[in-house]
Formats: structure tokens, sequence, C-alpha cells
């Protein structure tokens, strides 16, 4: 038996006709930027999750760096965020010019520890990005009531955690904005690259809608008003067919992004975001099943946060033995991989913040210790105990 992390090629298989016929008609259709499926994939997503708007764009990041734009952040600015996470959250402050501040995290849920967060507010800090790691929900309580005693925003970094939820809300309407992935190794992903924010108000989902296509047209016009509290102008009517040449276009408010889920990309999420459900699911069904039958040995299994529902993006094991047992899976075909082994204080990209090692221990003592066993909706009976097995006659 040989079984990967996560397996693609099976979950095509059973929708394959679904997809290559709904793939077919984007090209009969000719629509390809911002057509018919994103619209509704945008509507069918936003009710799934329960927000007023949910804006696709072309990323994850390119999520976290609009969001972060439309709130104003910028060079001199402070944002608090996990140390443990994947590159993207850290990097999109910094891309925006504003100050990556980490704070250390949780040893049983692996996510930001908002016991540690108010020491890192300074006057600059303007918002707190926290992630929900895994599929695991942040403890949303008690982050959000530091926001709101310092005025600051709260972003979702909700990549890995499509449909999961705290508190019996889901992720995604937790803080003021949130942004998601759609990679094609994430819950719910596309064949390339996809992103998505939401949001529940109103002149921030202008300023990312008109953010997303250069600044440009109604939007952007409309983004340019309130960011600058100005009257409207008054804009050229565009009238007949906009599909190839839309005038709008062409007038430009803000500088933005080129950054717009591609058209065939919605038609395969729309698809796959009716089985959404069900992956979900099998996801936490087979976790369970997993922590059932390794609970008493070595290892140290994951925790769900209290209230939360974790959806299991990665199945993350802590050992330290890491390194030899991976070694013995893969003696025995079953694929592993390590999330993350560098956190971000001790990533060179960030030398220049002056973090050293040491400054964030349980950060640095996951990194160390954490290995993601295979974990997919389509995994069958005969997998997962082949895997329980060789976990228990390994360690
Ligand atoms: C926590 C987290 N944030 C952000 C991203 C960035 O998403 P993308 O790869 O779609 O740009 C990812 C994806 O890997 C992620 O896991």
């Amino acid at each position: 038996m040989n079984i990967p992390l996560l397996n693609l090629k099976r979950q095509y298989k059973n929708i394959e006709k679904e997809v290559n016929s709904s793939v077919l008609e984007c090209f009969e259709n000719a629509q390809y930027i911002m057509g018919e499926n994103v619209k509704q994939f945008e509507k069918e997503i936003s009710e799934k999750i329960g927000c007023k708007y949910a804006i696709t764009v072309a990323n994850g990041t390119d999520a976290l760096i609009i969001a972060l734009k439309s709130l104003g952040i910028k060079e001199g600015d402070e944002v608090i965020t996990t140390d443990y996470t994947f590159f993207a959250t850290a990097e999109a402050i910094r891309f925006v010019g504003a100050k990556p501040v980490f704070c250390d995290v949780e040893l049983d849920t692996c996510n930001i520890d908002p016991s540690q967060i108010e020491e890192k507010i300074t006057d600059k800090t303007k918002a707190i990005i926290c992630v929900h790691l895994f599929g695991n929900p942040c403890k949303m309580d008690k982050i959000n009531e530091i926001a709101k005693n310092h005025n600051l925003f709260v972003i979702e970094d909700a990549a890995q955690a499509i449909n999961s939820q705290y508190k019996g809300q889901n992720v995604g309407t937790l803080g003021d904005i949130a942004c998601f992935s759609f990679f094609p190794t994430k819950n719910l992903g596309c064949y390339g690259d996809g992103g998505m924010i939401t949001t529940n108000n109103d002149d921030l989902a202008t300023i990312i809608k008109a953010l997303k296509v250069h600044g440009s047209g109604e939007n952007g016009m409309k983004a340019y008003s309130i960011i600058n509290n100005v009257e409207m102008e008054k804009m050229e009517v565009s009238t007949g067919d906009n599909t190839v040449y839309n005038p709008l276009k062409y007038y430009n408010y803000l500088i933005g992004h080129n950054s717009r889920l591609d058209e065939i990309q919605a038609a395969i999420l729309r698809i796959k975001l009716k089985h959404l459900d069900e992956y979900t699911e099998n996801r936490r069904n087979i976790s369970h099943k997993y922590i059932e039958a390794l609970k008493d040995t070595s290892l140290v299994m994951p925790t769900e946060t209290e209230g939360g529902k974790h959806v299991f993006h990665l199945f993350i094991l802590q050992s330290d033995n890491r390194e030899e047992i991976e070694e013995k899976l893969k003696e025995k075909n079953i694929a592993t991989g390590t999330y993350y082994k560098v956190p971000m204080h001790l990533q060179k990209a960030f030398n220049d913040l002056g973090y050293k090692k040491g400054d964030f221990p349980n950060a640095e003592y996951l990194s160390e210790r954490t290995f993601a066993i295979p974990l997919f909706p389509e995994m069958n009976d005969e997998e997962r105990e082949y895997i329980i097995n060789s976990l228990k006659e390994i360690v």
C-alpha cells in the first residue's frame, strides 16, 4: 500500500463528470474573467458561511494583502499575529509596509495564545491576525474582547479552516474580515490558485472589490469617496455588452491589484462546495478514529479548541522522535509532512525584526515535534487501519 498525504486524483475521479462538463461550459460561454460562475460561487459561499460579502481573489496571500490594505494598514503600523503559521500570514503584513509583531502559541491548540496578546499592544498596533491553524478555530471570544478594548481590527486567516466553527458560528464571520485560500490541497481547493475575503462591512466590501481590480470602475470611485470622505462624481455610463470592452475599467481611483478568481476555478469550486459538508465530516470521522486508536501511545494527539469545530485540514501529531517515526513510515510507504519547521521569528526573511532563538518557546517546541500523517476525505478503512497499525508498531 502506498498512501499519500492527500489523494486529489481519487477525489477528481468521484466528481469527474460534473467537473468536466462545467469546465467545458466555461469554454462555450467564453466569459473568462469574473463571469457567471464567479458571481454564483460568491453568492453560494456567502450563504454557506453566513456572511454579507464573499469576494473572490486570485489566492489566499492576496486575500491577506488586500484585507490589510482595505483597513488602511500601512508603513508605521504594527499587526500582531501568531509566530506559528504558514509564511504568507506574516509576509502580507510586511508586504503592505507594516511590522509583524509575533505572539507565542498554545501548546495544545497550536493557535495564538490570547493571554500573551495584550502585552504586545503599542500605540502603533492596528490589528490582530489570528490563524485557525490546521483547521482548528482560535479562541475568538478572548481575541475579540482584547481587540474591542484596544480598538483593533481582527482579521481571521481562515486559509486552512473553511467550514470550521467557533461556538456555533462559522469562521469567516468571527472578526472584521476573513481570508481564505482555495489552493488545491485546502479543504475546499480548486485546480490552481484561488482565494477569498469575507466581511459583513459594506464600506470594506466596496474597497476590497475596488482593490482587486486596479482600483477601477464604479467600485473604485465609491471606494475613493469612502476613503477620502468626498462626494462621488458622475461617471460615464457603461452601455451594451461589457464582456470585451468596458469603458469604466479605464478610470482608476486607487493603486490596487489584478487579483481575480478565474472563471474556470469558480466553476470547479461550485461543484466542490456542494460536497464540502461531506468532505468535512469524513475528515472529522477519520481524525476521531485516529485519536481513539492512538491516544494511549507516546504520540501527542491534536486538541480541538473548546467550543470549536476542528475541520482537520491537517492531522498533526507530536513526538520527541519525529524524524525517526517519519523515516519508518516512509519505509512503509506512508507519506508525512512537517508543518512547520521554522517559526516566523526564525525565518531568515524576518532577520531585520531582530528576534532570536528562545523568544517564543512554544512555537519553537512545536516546530521540533509536529508532523502530519495522511488525511483526506476519500481515505478508506483499510488505509486508515494500515496507518494506525504502522504507527502503533513504530512507537
Ligand atoms: C495559514 C495560511 N495563510 C495563508 C495562506 C496563503 O494562501 P495561498 O497559498 O492561496 O496564497 C496559506 C496557504 O497555504 C495558509 O495555510
